[in-house]
């Protein structure tokens, strides 16, 4: 295959994403990172957008394999942040001029559908930032209740498009399941995002494509792409880490694929990688998702070990990122960063406000 041709398609076929994941000369991957760049410029621009994450709870009543949240670590401290404290943190973000909260956590049944809606209307209330959940499976009508209050996006990753492999790493849950929970969150107006892990146990370069393909199929507005970090008391403590130009790699391929969607340069990757956030932002990413859970909380949140920033106290945080994000010629947008794909008005916007 011509490499030049295929950088130069305007839609890439399954082989030539594997043939593009598996490049190995060190100018050939150089040419698929530039284009990705050109391409993320076409349809992103040169602003960054920034997520203010606030992990609200770190129960999870699920056990995925590579995650050290899962319900049988018991050794992991447990929290769940006040309604109090999260709509405090939510508004410190703001002040910081980032238009994006999202309040992730495990799956916690505990954090109820009224709880998480009052939460959602009283950020609402006081801010005009955009709301993303990251709450894990939930019910449908827990979906619908929480975008009336006026939640704008899910965040919610497949991990991986491959069925055997998803069922390996979840016991109880199944890939048809997570795509439905997709879609129909796609139906109720929400933004949705997905994505998945790279360098997992027993996945193959052509599970990676159909990644990347199924990001397509869903019509994602982000995908999130980082790399497996083993965790200790998780079944695959002692397995590889994902490995980095892997990973940059298959963002830089998605930036082509998927073109007018937000890619973020994750946590994992700067985790593994001193430079991880700047390579990524330099090869198709266009976001940033700083945490800014408070302490005591930001360490006991511990998907893997060693988080990028876990022990900065957030307060610099915007100022230490816009620093790296114009040293490479990029500034951060003022922007919420909507969907790339909706226009103003296609923005549902259920928020009694
Ligand atoms: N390494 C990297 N990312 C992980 N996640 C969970 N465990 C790990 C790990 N060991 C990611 C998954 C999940 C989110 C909670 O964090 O993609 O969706
Ligand atoms: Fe829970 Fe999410 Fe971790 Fe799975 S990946 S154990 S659902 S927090």
């Amino acid at each position: 295959m011509n490499l030049e041709q295929i950088l130069n398609k305007e839609e890439l076929t399954r082989e030539e994403i594997i043939f593009l994941l598996g490049l190995t000369a060190r100018d050939e991957i150089e040419s698929l990172f530039k284009k990705a760049d050109e391409v993320r410029q076409q349809y992103c621009g040169d602003e960054v957008h920034l997520r203010g994450i606030i992990e609200i709870s770190n129960y999870c009543d699920q056990n995925c394999f590579y995650c050290g949240l899962r319900e049988e670590n018991f050794n992991l401290s447990r929290y769940r942040m006040t309604p109090e404290e999260i709509i405090e943190t939510a508004r410190l973000i703001t002040n910081f001029g980032i238009n994006t909260i999202v309040l992730q956590s495990g799956e916690d049944h505990i954090l109820d559908t009224d709880l998480i809606a009052y939460i959602i209307y009283s950020i609402k209330q006081k801010t005009d930032a955009a709301i993303t959940l990251s709450l894990g499976e939930r019910g449908f009508d827990e979906y619908r209740t929480w975008k009336i209050a006026g939640a704008d996006r899910y965040l919610l990753k497949h991990e991986t498009a491959n069925p055997k492999l998803y069922s390996a790493y979840h016991l109880k849950q199944k890939l048809s399941d997570r795509i439905s929970h997709l879609k129909f969150l796609k139906i109720l107006g929400y933004q949705i995002g997905s994505g998945n892990m790279i360098g997992l146990p027993m996945q193959t370069i052509d599970d990676i494509a159909d990644d990347i393909l199924l990001c397509k199929e869903l019509d994602l507005d982000m995908a999130a792409i980082g790399p497996f970090i083993p965790s200790p008391h998780t079944p695959y403590r002692l397995k590889k880490p994902g490995d980095v130009d892997l990973t940059l790699k298959t963002m830089a391929v998605a930036r082509l694929v998927l073109k007018n969607v937000h890619i973020p340069a994750t946590t994992a990757l700067a985790t593994l990688d001193e430079e991880g956030r700047i390579k990524g932002l330099n090869v198709g990413a266009n976001v940033v998702m700083p945490d800014f859970t408070p302490t005591p909380y930001r360490e006991q949140y511990q998907i893997y070990p060693d988080r990028k920033c876990m022990n900065d106290n957030p307060l610099n945080c915007r100022a230490c990122l816009q620093i790296q994000i114009e040293s490479i010629g990029r500034r951060i947008s003022s922007t919420r960063g909507d969907s790339l794909k909706l226009s103003p008005q296609q923005i549902t916007n259920w928020s009694f406000k």
